[in-house]
């Protein structure tokens, strides 16, 4: 047992570092609103009154997301991993970010209105990645494929979730802490498809230094931005490849994550990438799934997860809020250990047969 004050300052140290980067996010959610409301003074459109948000819906969020500082929390408090570092950089770094974000803001609006989502599908890229992947997702600049999308990605994110995104890639940790459990770190290994950016490997490299990763993406630019985010750490392997193909031979691995990249997806290649999980993982290795909700996880957020897509470009959230994942991965082999809920998110773990 801990002894009180020592557990008194690990509350202390998390809330200084975790509310702070709330309130930054936070910050940008409401000088956005601020932003939106004047461009629509400007251009003279009567400012639509903003749609009245259920309060009970907001009190369920809020209580949603304390719940998950809450498991944050106790997840540190139980040793599964350290005191988180988020490590978004200096201030300096941080500031050029929000620049960079706000900067952005009027060519995804106007993208929104005209519902132009196939700007990155041009001479250049038609034919070098998949044709569902050639779009600009959440109506961003770029899609997938440019720098200043990838240095953006970040702040996109964890405004979208006021702060909490790097805590909803931490429910991962536990189930993957449970996989481990008992072996030496040096001789397992971990693939991450879709890592992005390499938010979700560094908290993995948090809690296991010296053990060997895999992260792959189909985005070069964001392979980049994740090789230079994780150059701290060793055994550290990132790749520019397609997950419905995935670079390591079959039964070769003890994990497999993928985190916020399955709603990206059409059906059939959510297929293909479980199955592929299916190939690579060894019997008895794990395969964790963290993204959105789906339909009746939390009725009262179904409206929500209605309206969602509209706002964003998220041409395949539709289809993904109704997949069955569960009856999906058992035609591939794997058993379906639980669903726990993480506020907007859940964490999907199943374990491939052991033979
Ligand atoms: C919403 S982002 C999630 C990134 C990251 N996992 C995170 O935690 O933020 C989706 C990522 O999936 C990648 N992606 C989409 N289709 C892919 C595919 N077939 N193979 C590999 N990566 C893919 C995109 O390039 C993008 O980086």
């Amino acid at each position: 047992m801990n002894h009180p004050l020592s557990r008194l300052a690990t509350r202390a140290a998390y809330a200084s570092r975790q509310l702070p980067r709330m309130a930054w996010y936070a910050g940008h959610v409401y000088v956005m609103r601020r932003l939106e409301e004047q461009v629509r003074r400007q251009e003279g459109v009567r400012a639509r009154p903003a749609p009245r948000s259920d309060p009970r819906l907001k009190e369920r969020l809020n209580d949603d997301m304390v719940a998950l500082l809450e498991q944050d929390l106790a997840n540190v408090e139980a040793g599964v991993y350290p005191l988180p570092e988020d490590h978004d950089g200096s201030i300096l770094t941080m500031l050029n970010r929000s620049r960079l974000f706000f900067r952005d803001l009027p060519a995804v609006d106007e993208r929104r209105k005209r519902n132009a989502t196939r700007e990155v599908l041009n001479a250049k890229t038609r034919g070098q990645r998949p044709h569902y992947y050639l779009q600009n997702f959440h109506f961003q600049s770029g899609g997938w494929l440019t720098e200043e999308s990838a240095d953006r990605y970040d702040t996109q994110v964890e405004v979208l979730f006021k702060g909490t995104a790097n805590a909803m890639r931490r429910q991962a940790l536990p189930p993957l802490a449970e996989a481990f459990a008992g072996h030496d770190q040096r001789t397992l290994r971990l693939i991450d498809i879709g890592c992005g950016t390499g938010r979700f490997l560094d908290s993995v490299k948090q809690v296991w230094p010296r053990l060997p990763t895999l992260g792959l993406d189909l985005s070069e630019a964001y392979i980049r931005h994740a090789q230079r985010h994780l150059k701290r750490w060793s055994r550290s392997n990132l790749v520019v490849a397609d997950a419905e193909a995935i670079p390591a031979p079959d039964n070769s691995c003890n994990a497999v994550t993928s985190i916020f990249m399955l709603h990206e997806l059409p059906p059939k290649v959510r297929r293909t990438v479980i199955g592929e999980a299916a190939r690579v993982l060894k019997p008895g290795g794990r395969l964790i799934l963290v993204d959105s909700l789906q339909r009746g996880d939390v009725p009262q957020y179904d409206e929500m997860l209605e309206r969602f897509p509209q706002h964003y470009h998220e041409p395949y959230y539709q289809s993904y809020v109704i997949e069955d994942f569960s009856a999906m991965a058992r035609r591939r082999g794997f058993v379906h250990r639980r669903d726990t809920k993480a506020f907007v998110s859940k964490v999907m773990v199943f374990d491939k047969k052991a033979r």
